[in-house]
């Protein structure tokens, strides 16, 4: 089996699926090899992510780590949410196959951009608290 169980069942179910009218920061990235885009919106109070939700134009593995992802920042601190990563989500999900762990980061890079995004609309510089938007490791993920 290619996939793990969590992967098939996030990919077929994917958790919080949709866009948050008012979001107060909203992501969007894009994989420059494959062409998928995946967007980001978050609902924040209190420095508290009370809300997320993602949509992915993109691959089942794609689909897969977002929906994971959402579902490991919701309820969290802003810092403690930056501090996920692909490789986490990937540990979440039992895995992905080597030729899919680029897909993972798109994950990692949308909840980053969606929060620089909420500093930015705050009129505070995101670079000193998100630093730079993670690249995939392979050098595929162009954003
Ligand atoms: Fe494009 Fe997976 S193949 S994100």
């Amino acid at each position: 089996m290619l996939y793990s169980e969590k992967v098939m069942d996030h990919f077929a179910n994917p958790r919080n699926v949709g866009e948050i009218a008012d979001a107060d920061g909203v992501g969007e990235v894009g994989n420059s090899k494959c062409g998928d885009i995946m967007r980001m919106y978050l609902k924040v109070e209190n420095d508290v992510i009370t809300d997320v939700k993602f949509k992915t134009f993109g691959c089942g593995a794609a689909i897969a780590t977002s929906s994971m992802a959402t579902e490991m920042v919701k309820g969290k601190t802003i810092s403690e949410a930056l501090k996920l990563t692909n490789r986490a989500v990937m540990e979440a999900l039992d895995g992905l196959p080597p030729v899919k762990v680029h897909c993972s980061v798109l994950a990692e890079q949308a909840i980053k951009a969606a929060v620089a995004d909420y500093y930015t609309r705050r009129g505070i510089d995101p670079t000193p608290i998100v630093g730079k938007i993670p690249e995939c490791e392979e050098g595929h993920c162009g954003v």
